[in-house]
């Protein structure tokens, strides 16, 4: 049957056929899954892999943690540090302050970042007294050889500052404290915020049942995306699963042109990422539209903002695609704003396609997080919590039920059914200070 738009009209055949490029098949998945699997395991191996199954030093916590900790939580444009109080399987936020970081920064020094955020921790412990753990969330890949102690490995999402990879992240912290006279704040642990939103999940369950148990994955779906997983033997790990190059063979002509010129992250690298995160879908969903600009009659919209890379954000592209108005002008304001007047028609397709780039993204994310599954129990014969977090899974219309309905897709339904998706919103600076708590308890 041809493809129809949602209010049933048959679809402009090049549309159809985008669509069709945009959305792998249930067996091209289901290898994705394998591949996946033997991925994580020739990481843990130390043989070649796109995913580098990092160790952590985490250990799940006891659910009994308490206190007052500190977080920085950086991993992008906007930080924040905070005061987070722990207790009864509870972290409540009671002091934060935010700080962001200027374009230029992402390549200017370690220095002058870490220098920005020493002076948000200042402004926050003013009010705090005594010694005082921190926790450091760094969302990007870093190589921990303790719990304190993080090189940093090249970064991402469009980072490259200057005299950070291969350095202790911690250290830089340290001394950028050291600085500001703030020795009584001590750097007690580096995490990843996917293994942040794990420990959390854990701490929420343990703190009402000792015994019950923990959660395993650990999922972010963000501006980057990555997973974390305690595998049975090897202790929690960061996959940084962004990077898995299996995608290559379901990507369409869009993500390959993507990847190729785009400088940062290279070519070839964060494959995975670039199709499935919120820093790229929009730029997916635009450069289509450009495309189809070119060879049929719709989308005739050179000399508007549609031109210039970027300019369709994940966030419009989650607005275009929650639009159920009548006349879709939800949409027709959204492409208003990029300097273009549209079509019903060329509405109704745009909706289409971004509908086509999220149900994809999710339908990615369900196989790689099946690929951890499996590999923890090949026949998922037992439950599974995993904890997800970021600006996709919880801003784009119905995520987590497309992620769902991916994991049935290519899982048995009973089985699909054993896998858990809590949605801890706001994780990263709470798991952080259980971190942080579970690693001071161990140093004391
Ligand atoms: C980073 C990961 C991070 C993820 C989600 C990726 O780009 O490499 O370390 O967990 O984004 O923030």
């Amino acid at each position: 049957m041809a493809p129809r738009d949602d209010l049933g009209r048959q679809s402009h055949p090049a549309v159809a056929a985008a669509v069709a490029a945009l959305t792998p098949s249930t067996e091209a998945l289901r290898d994705l899954v394998r591949a996946f699997r033997s991925a994580m395991a020739a990481g843990l191996a130390g043989r070649p892999s796109s995913l580098k199954m990092l160790p952590t030093f985490v250990e799940q916590p006891r659910g009994d943690e308490s206190g007052r900790v500190i977080v920085v939580d950086w991993g992008g444009t906007n930080g924040r540090v905070s005061v987070i109080e722990l207790g009864g399987g509870d972290a409540r936020m009671v002091a934060e302050d935010d700080f962001a970081f200027r374009e230029s920064d992402r390549t200017g020094s370690a220095e002058r970042v870490f220098d920005v955020i020493a002076g948000a921790v200042e402004r926050v412990v003013r009010g705090e007294s005594g010694p005082l753990p921190l926790g450091l969330v760094y969302s990007f890949p870093a190589r921990l050889e303790r719990v304190d102690r993080a090189l940093a490995l090249s970064l991402t999402k469009g980072w490259r500052t200057v005299g950070l990879e291969g350095h202790d992240v911690a250290e830089l912290l340290r001394v950028a404290l050291g600085r500001r006279g703030l020795g009584r704040v001590t750097v007690a642990a580096v995490a990843n915020d996917t293994v942040a939103a794990l420990i959390l999940q854990s701490y929420r369950i343990r703190g009402h049942a000792a015994v019950a148990t923990p959660a395993e994955v650990g999922l972010i779906l963000g501006t980057g995306t990555n997973q974390a997983a305690d595998l049975p033997g090897a202790g929690i790990r960061n996959h940084e699963s962004g990077n898995f190059d299996g995608v290559e063979a379901v990507a369409a002509p869009w993500d390959r042109a993507l990847d190729r010129e785009l400088a940062d992250p290279a070519p070839g690298a964060q494959r995975f990422e670039k199709m499935a995160a919120g820093g790229y879908l929009g730029e997916i969903l635009r450069r289509a539209i450009v495309d189809l600009g070119r060879s049929t009659p719709l989308f005739r919209w050179a000399g508007s903002a549609t031109d210039t890379p970027w300019s369709l954000d994940t966030v419009r592209l989650s607005g275009v695609a929650a639009d159920e108005s009548e006349d879709r002008s939800g949409t027709d304001e959204i492409l208003r704003a990029l300097g273009v007047i549209s079509t019903l028609e060329e509405r109704l397709a745009v909706r289409e396609l971004a509908r086509a780039v999220g149900g994809r993204a999710a339908r990615l994310v369900a196989a790689a997080l099946l690929g951890t599954l499996t590999f923890i129990d090949p026949e998922l014969d037992s439950e599974h919590t995993v904890a997800v977090d970021g600006g996709v899974y919880g801003g784009y219309p119905g995520f987590a039920e497309r992620v769902r309905d991916g994991l049935r897709e290519l899982a048995r339904a009973q089985r699909a059914g054993r896998v858990h998706l809590a949605y801890v919103k706001d994780s990263t600076s709470a798991g952080a200070a259980v971190i942080a708590a579970v690693a001071a308890r161990r140093q004391a």
